[in-house]
């Protein structure tokens, strides 16, 4: 049986990755200047696909963290150093090191190879994460800058507090470094990039990354499908209707749909089948994200996901009883914050299609 073609989760490249090129330009210009980018998306949008895509074509050096996984100033410091070393040999490094204020402990995992890294805690905590940014400052020349991408930006408040100035300042001496920021929280990381008070203002052009477009996506999914059905034009459009061309849930759709064609071939209902497979895997997580909502929350969702009205219109309002203009607003922003809903645009929507049918079902029974 061949193998499915779809891929949900992790990064995706080669024949899992589609569309995206006007995006691929965009930054490729950014970075192959003297500029700092922040990308900005929902989850799951393909952010790290996209990113390790034009990084991976430009055949530079690059340095990938999420700050998700970091837990203070100094392990910031081990963790991008470790990925130093992954680039450059322990000799070339050994100079540099050299003159580190703070010498960090360097074992080489005699198994994997890989290098481990930490730094004592001391009183002067933001030192090593200093002259590691120098150092691969230096590592970096005019024509070859090294890419530092840092995920989940918006962690740095809680990192260390003063960690955005002390960032700010180191790194707007670089010139051999092109700074990626990106973030899914994208009131938090317009915060840090857009507000006049902040230490990062404007300091790099903000792009935001939006669904792949719904005709590439359908021909993308046609073309994978023709290998299995001559249905493949229906299916697709099928899926994209639920999944709105939300990258990760067209290809998990996709996905569910395809293994569905393997094991009991080609029948008409298959993709809402598919669809309600999702949903039943997931009652458990539905249910315990159900129940820690409060009210208001409830009755938005419930009626975004039974009616295709907007919850700011008096429609909404008269239909569900939401109460105030402003609850609905102040909720609408708190879910978008939590990841629930996604705004685009002025438009707030449901992000997960799988659950607002799981709310559906829910109702109907
Ligand atoms: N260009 C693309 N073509 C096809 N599918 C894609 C593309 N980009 C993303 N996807 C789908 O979305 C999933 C998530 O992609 P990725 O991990 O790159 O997103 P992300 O925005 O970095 O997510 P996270 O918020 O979890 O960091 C992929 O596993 C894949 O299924
Ligand atoms: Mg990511």
């Amino acid at each position: 049986m061949e193998t499915n073609p779809f891929k949900f989760g992790t990064v995706v490249d080669g024949s899992y990755f589609t569309d995206r090129e006007d995006e691929l330009k965009r930054i490729a210009s950014y970075i192959n200047g003297e500029n700092h980018l922040i990308l900005i998306s929902p989850r799951r949008f393909g952010k790290t696909s996209l990113i390790r895509k034009v990084v991976n074509e430009s055949e530079r050096n690059y340095i990938f963290l999420d700050l998700q996984l970091v837990l203070s100033a100094e392990d910031f410091a081990a963790q991008l150093l470790k990925r130093v070393y992954r680039i450059f040999t322990v000799q070339k490094l050994k100079s540099f090191i050299k003159s580190f204020r703070l010498i960090p402990v360097v074992n080489i995992n005699p198994v994997t190879g890989e290098t481990e890294i930490s730094f004592k805690a001391q009183s002067k905590e933001m030192t090593p994460l200093e002259d590691v940014l120098n150092l691969i400052e230096k590592l970096g020349t005019d024509k070859k800058k090294i890419i530092v991408v840092l995920d989940e930006f918006q962690e740095i408040f809680r990192i260390n507090s003063g960690l955005e100035r002390f960032l700010r300042s180191v790194m707007q001496n670089h010139k051999h470094i092109n700074y990626v920021f990106m973030g899914s929280s994208e009131s938090m990381i317009r915060e840090i990039f857009e507000k006049k008070s902040s230490s990062f203002y404007r300091f790099g052009s903000v792009m935001t990354l939006g669904r792949i477009s719904a005709e590439k996506f359908r021909l993308f999914l046609e073309n994978k499908f023709a290998e299995k059905t001559d249905k493949g034009e229906e299916l697709s459009k099928k899926i994209l209707d639920i999944t709105d061309s939300h990258p990760y849930y067209t290809q998990q759709l996709a996905f569910t749909v395809w293994e569905l064609i393997g094991h009991s071939g080609h029948f008409p209902d298959i993709v809402n089948v598919a669809a309600d497979e999702i949903v039943q895997s997931h009652d458990n997580d539905y249910e315990r994200l159900w129940n820690s909502l409060n009210r208001t929350d409830m009755i938005i969702l419930t009626g975004m996901s039974v009616s295709d009205s907007t919850p700011l219109s008096d429609e909404f309002s008269k239909q569900y009883g939401t109460g105030a203009a402003s609850t609905v607003y102040s909720t609408l922003q708190r879910l978008a914050r939590k990841g629930l809903l996604i705004k685009e645009g002025s438009a707030y929507k449901i992000d997960d299609p799988f659950f607002k049918r799981w709310i559906v079902f829910r109702r109907e029974q």
